[in-house]
């Protein structure tokens, strides 16, 4: 088994200045970013590289039709992406560091050559996806409905880059989102059948990052966030590395019919899924990392056992209120659809579960939650 890969070297700096100029940013460069983190970090810097604005493509999450209309604006004789944003910056960067992204659908049914030609930094700005150290980019076909993860070594960036001083403008919603993913990335890659216990190092000490950054919040109010930038931004690295190694599982798996039917941001998707799968993998096994991980989490809750997951709720539903299904507009009768999606599309994330779910299973969790 393997113990551990990180591919991308990771550095750290204070500010995105001193980033810039270690890395001798030329005219050779793009830079893949928003209005709010140009106009706050770098435009006081006169860079001399192209600049392209994602939100000028469409709004939200990736999806086909934000890749394709990129491809007229896509500078000349560009030689490395500096991709400074969230999950959905540093996914599209993934892409465009391709040699051919388009057509997008064509790209991920594997009828494109898949050939890097750009070299590729990632700065995240937001503390959840992990994206950063991963080699998947994860896109929305808007016309059929669907979110997919493509997975290639080709993505893997050169370098990521952690400055928290980035993460200073994100608003709390936002923070919540992506640090409750981030929790969620190291929860499900330590159940992965496919975790070593190195990986498992990455995923506890996340855990444990996150939970701690929670209670200092609950003590001392949401403002406090701002200092702990350093740690959940960290965290979330070391979550992304646990899921690049061992993969994401059930929860992810099941919130991307949700997320992409009702418009649910991805961190939020996953918290309303997360204690439905993990109660049930609990039905279905009790014992082997699943124990081990509650215990971990009462200890940290300094809670019994048996009502872990209770108060894992009542701590980050503080943060991010978790709703049932129908509050996003979820009918009963999207169920089938939803679950025959999770089975014929997410295999990819479904071989990465605790236990192995069946339709039923899914049908189930998705019920209870409803
Ligand atoms: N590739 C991977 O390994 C991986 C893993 C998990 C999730 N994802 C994908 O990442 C995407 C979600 O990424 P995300 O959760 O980081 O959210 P996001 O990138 O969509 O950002 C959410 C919102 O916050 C804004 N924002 C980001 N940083 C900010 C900052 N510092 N200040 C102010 N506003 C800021 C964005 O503009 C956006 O409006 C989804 O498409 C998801 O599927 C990818
Ligand atoms: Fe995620």
């Amino acid at each position: 088994m393997m113990e551990l890969k990180v591919k991308p070297v990771i550095a750290s700096y204070d500010n995105f200045q001193q980033f810039a100029k270690s890395e001798n940013i030329c005219e050779n460069d793009l830079i893949v970013t928003n209005h709010y983190v140009y106009e706050a970090d770098m435009e006081m810097l006169h860079l001399p590289c192209p600049i392209l604005f994602q939100e000028e493509y469409g709004f939200g999450e990736p999806t086909d039709s934000m890749l394709e209309s990129i491809q007229k604006d896509f500078p000349k004789d560009i030689q490395r992406i500096i991709a400074v944003g969230g999950g959905t910056v540093l996914d599209i960067s993934k892409l465009l560091s391709l040699k051919h992204w388009l057509p997008v659908r064509d790209l991920y049914d594997g009828k494109v050559p898949v050939e890097k030609d750009k070299k590729l930094i990632l700065i995240p700005t937001t503390c959840g996806t992990g994206s950063e150290v991963t080699n998947v980019a994860v896109v929305t076909f808007a016309l059929e409905k669907k979110k997919e993860g493509f997975v290639r070594e080709e993505l893997y960036a050169e370098q990521a880059v952690l400055i928290p001083q980035l993460l200073r403008t994100l608003p709390f919603n936002v923070f919540a989102t992506t640090s409750v993913d981030a929790l969620i990335h190291a929860i499900e890659a330590a159940l992965s059948p496919h975790a070593s216990e190195t990986v498992r190092l990455f995923c506890y000490k996340a855990i444990e990052m996150i939970m701690n950054g929670y209670f200092q919040l609950r003590e001392e109010g949401p403002a406090k966030r701002k200092q702990l930038y350093q740690d959940f931004l960290l965290a979330s690295t070391y979550a992304g590395i646990a899921s690049d190694n061992a993969g994401c599982g059930a929860v992810h798996a099941l919130s991307y019919p949700l997320a992409v039917k009702f418009h649910v941001p991805h961190g939020e998707a996953n918290y309303a899924l997360f204690t439905g799968v993990m109660k049930n993998y609990m039905e279905l096994k009790k014992d082997g990392e699943i124990e081990k991980i509650n215990k971990f989490l009462a200890s940290l809750l300094k809670c019994p056992v048996d009502l872990v997951y209770d108060q894992l709720e009542i701590l980050l539903n503080q943060l991010l209120p978790k709703k049932a299904l129908w509050r996003y507009g979820v009918k009963k009768s999207n169920l089938v659809e939803f679950t025959d999606s999770v089975m014929k599309t997410q295999q990819r994330l479904m071989s990465n579960n605790f236990v192995p779910l069946n339709r039923e299973i899914v049908y189930k969790i998705y019920k209870e939650l409803l």
